[in-house]
């Protein structure tokens, strides 16, 4: 091996391949490694980081892999379930308790090579069920959260042993919400394992290119473009990989894209001259006869990814393109979420992951230059490209486009459960002057690495921001069955809420669509468009107190990676413009903002 390199054993949490990328952040190859991959495959490396995992649990059961890297004389470092592993291994306790999400300040116990140059306090992520509480002989506390040092048992939330260099952090020290995570993760690859940096973006590009030409040899490549940053920059490397006349692009009007959109993405190609081959496929119609009376969220993602090909092949019949492989903007997070990597669970369906994808995929079909990166560092290549500022920095749009932000609703309410949490939750939201209302449909979430498709609640009362966030993250940490809290924008605390029928229709679009347009003219109006990362806004068929108009959430969100994000407060000027237009528009009936970080709710509600 030409590079010093670090493996990073891919225990199936959503984390696992960030956690490759923040250490080659740090100059460093990471490559992923299967818990299962016999010992010989670890051997050429420098250290080994174990991810976390949403399937196995440290506690009690003794979960199989490769325990002989316990032998090998190299450092370990152990995130989450991890750390839990290498805690018991080596003679410490875990238990199923001591639950916690979201920012922890961790307080660090005394000097250590891991946390040089960082603390007294750190702010930390946290998202763990399981908890070790006690240690072995050979190693110490490098730091504690205060929930653990409150518990009726002492709670670990780093550990250490120079003299074995094993290590475990019981939060993630990869995510972005960590704020020194990347300082912990270089001390780890440069200082403990060693490691000289040889990595660059640079050097990614030359090999990315390289290997474009070698899988696609001399035939052509059929990009399915929507117009959004990762087809757009895999358009431009593969246009520099292969020549302009090798690469077809299809832009497919699934009729879900925004107001304007699809005009807007043809004129977008021309000026980036990727037009030579660029065709253009109105398909709404194919789109919503298939969407037709569907309101589960993952058969809705099925449909629109199945369609997709569907269209995209019968395109490329009429075109008479043969011979051709299948290019996409697939990007790192797509395929996690999808449940694509041996254990992650599926959190969500990518319309980029569906099963005819995966078999074409299997065939050697599919190519897709993107899929190690994840949103930040297509930006990065992007700009490396020449592709303008402003097309880099457009807001992210799912690939089924307004099609996840659209709920749908067979007019039943699903209030399961309702009766045993509502006192608690109402409970809760009081102690921060707030009134709650339980909704009667689901959106979908993730919870400690797990898809979680709960009720949202609806918090109404006129408090500061702060008291607002601080009552959602007490009802989701706290109470089951709830992953997502939105802030009620009228000034009326409903009694009453229900369900209204409502699947995907021209008509609902047209009315999202217009709703979006009014979010995203005031961000921009306001100054705000580039310092959010992303703004859904979402129509939620629900009704209040015996009126007829849905719902309107607005969701906007700051993030790095997509794994994480937090919600933005919006000045109340723009809140207010928002008042005045969209409960304007015919057919809306409630206009609220979500509040909830991911996790436990994701970005999109499906
Ligand atoms: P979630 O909702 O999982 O979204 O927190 C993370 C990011 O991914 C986008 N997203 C998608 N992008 N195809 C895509 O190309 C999809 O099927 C898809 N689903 C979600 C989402 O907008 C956010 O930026």
């Amino acid at each position: 091996m030409e590079h010093d390199a670090i493996a990073v054993i891919d225990f199936g949490g959503q984390y696992a391949h960030l956690i490759a990328t923040k250490v080659r952040r740090q100059g460093v190859l990471a490559e992923i490694r299967q818990p299962e991959d016999p010992i010989e495959a670890f051997h050429p490396y420098r250290g080994i980081i174990i991810s976390g995992s949403p399937a196995l649990s440290s506690y009690g059961e003794d979960s199989g892999y490769t325990k002989e890297i316990y032998d090998l004389d190299i450092p370990i470092l152990g995130f989450c379930f991890g750390h839990q592993e290498i805690a018991k291994h080596y003679g410490g306790e875990v238990i199923h308790g001591g639950r916690e999400w979201g920012k922890a300040d961790l307080h660090l116990t005394g000097p250590s090579k891991l946390f040089a140059g960082l603390g007294p306090t750190e702010q930390v992520f946290m998202s763990h069920y399981d908890s070790v509480t006690a240690i072995g002989p050979d190693f110490e506390e490098l730091g504690y959260t205060p929930a653990a040092s409150g518990a009726s048992e002492h709670r670990f939330a780093a550990i250490g042993s120079d003299t074995l260099k094993r290590y475990g952090l019981q939060f993630h020290a990869e995510v972005d919400d960590t704020v020194n995570g990347d300082r912990m993760i270089a001390n780890f690859v440069l200082d403990i394992c060693g490691c000289e940096p040889s990595w660059s973006m640079d050097g990614f590009l030359d090999e990315e290119i390289e290997r474009i030409r070698e899988q696609v040899g001399d035939k052509s490549v059929f990009l399915l473009a929507s117009g959004g940053v990762d087809s757009t920059v895999a358009a431009a490397i593969l246009g520099k990989a292969l020549g302009p006349d090798r690469l077809h692009l299809l832009h497919i009007d699934n009729g879900l894209m925004r107001k304007s959109e699809s005009k807007q993405v043809v004129e977008m190609f021309g000026r980036l001259g990727l037009d030579e081959h660029f065709h253009f496929c109105d398909a709404s119609d194919v789109f919503l006869e298939a969407l037709e009376g569907e309101t589960e969220p993952e058969r809705k993602r099925r449909i629109i990814g199945d369609t997709f090909i569907e269209v995209f092949q019968r395109e490329a019949r009429e075109l008479g393109i043969e011979d051709y492989l299948l290019a996409q903007g697939t990007i790192y997070p797509d395929t996690v979420e999808t449940g694509g990597t041996t254990r992650a669970d599926t959190i969500k369906t990518h319309h980029n992951r569906v099963p005819i994808i995966e078999e074409m995929i299997e065939h050697g079909k599919v190519v897709e230059p993107l899929a190690e990166l994840y949103k930040v560092e297509v930006r990065e290549l992007g700009e490396r490209l020449g592709i303008p500022a402003a097309m880099l920095n457009r807001h992210p749009f799912p690939g089924p486009g307004l099609g996840v932000r659209l709920l749908c609703s067979d007019g039943v309410a699903d209030t399961d459960g309702f009766d045993q949490i509502r006192p608690e939750i109402e409970q809760k939201a009081k102690q921060f002057g707030l009134e709650a209302l339980l909704l009667p449909i689901r959106s979908v979430g993730v919870k400690a690495d797990l898809r979680a498709y709960e009720h949202p609640v609806m918090l109404s009362g006129d408090v500061p921001w702060g008291d607002v966030i601080d009552a959602v993250s007490s009802i989701t940490g706290e109470v089951p069955g709830i992953n997502r809290c939105i802030w009620n924008l009228v000034a009326i605390h409903p009694a009453e809420v229900r369900p209204v029928a409502g699947t995907v229709t021209h008509e609902r679009l047209d009315l999202l669509r217009e709703a979006d347009h009014v979010v995203m003219e005031a961000l921009r109006r306001h100054g705000l468009y580039d310092d959010i990362w992303q703004c859904p806004t979402v129509l939620v068929p629900l009704a209040f107190d015996g009126a007829d108009g849905e719902l309107v959430v607005v969701r906007p969100i700051r993030s790095q990676r997509a794994m994480t994000a937090a919600p933005v407060e919006l000045p109340s000027a723009l809140v207010q413009e928002l008042r005045d237009s969209i409960l304007n528009l015919p057919g809306v009936g409630g206009l609220a903002l979500d509040v909830t970080s991911k996790p436990p709710g994701t970005i999109e509600w499906e």
